[in-house]
């Protein structure tokens, strides 16, 4: 992982440029009292919170996207409490988190259905995940091209599943969601489309 650490940002800069910093921006607004980010990255997040949410914890099971966070934390002179944890397996108590947040994390998972589990656990009875996800394409043609490509992008970047149909699963692993549908912009064809939004708990 440290090589796709090192190419994080620069690979994701017209993305955020083109609207993603935009979309991060006014989906974190939502942000509200504990809030927990799962697979925090590089911390292009970390200037989107809200000043007055409680705590923040930032999640992180990679070492060299951890010390990007520490400094992204630093350089923007941002308090939060950094974690060594994959998100199959959160350190948290049961409904102890008004927020968990997941932007583009959802489709590296080792196991979606364990994390979603986590989340649900975690998340206090009037909880909300807020997303933004690349997920699997509703079209046919596109979707065939994300598993032609799957293997490649998978080694590329880091893990990540881009046919992975990640609407279906949070409904399917008991949240009720709330999300629209765009374009990720500035970004490979593979990684289209973006969904974003909320779920809570049903
Ligand atoms: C595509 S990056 C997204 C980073 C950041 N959330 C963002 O919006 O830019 C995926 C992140 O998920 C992390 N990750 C991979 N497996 C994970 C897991 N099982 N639990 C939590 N995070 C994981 C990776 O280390 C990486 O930082």
């Amino acid at each position: 992982m440290q090589f796709f650490a090192f190419v994080y940002d620069s690979f994701l800069w017209l993305g955020e440029v083109a609207g993603m910093r935009t979309r991060r921006s006014e989906l974190l607004a939502d942000a509200r009292g504990r809030v927990v980010e799962i697979g925090a990255g590089t911390g292009l997040n970390v200037t989107h919170y809200p000043d007055g949410i409680a705590e923040l914890i930032l999640t992180e099971p990679d070492a060299s996207m951890r010390r990007r966070l520490e400094r992204s934390l630093q350089r923007n002179d941002r308090a939060a409490r950094i974690i060594d944890a994959p998100a199959e397996r959160l350190p948290l108590a049961d409904a102890s988190v008004d927020t968990v947040v997941s932007t583009l994390v959802l489709c590296t998972v080792d196991n979606p259905e364990r994390t979603l589990g986590e989340i649900a656990r975690v998340l206090r009875p009037q909880g909300q995940l807020l997303f933004v996800e690349h997920v699997r394409a509703s079209s046919r043609f596109f979707a065939a091209y994300q598993d032609l490509l799957f293997r490649l992008w998978r080694a590329f970047a880091g893990g990540c599943y881009c046919n992975r149909r990640t609407v279906e699963l949070l409904r399917d692993c008991g949240f009720d969601v709330a999300a629209e549908e765009a374009v990720w912009r500035g970004m490979p064809a593979v990684v289209h489309p973006i969904v974003f939004g909320r779920a809570t708990r049903r």
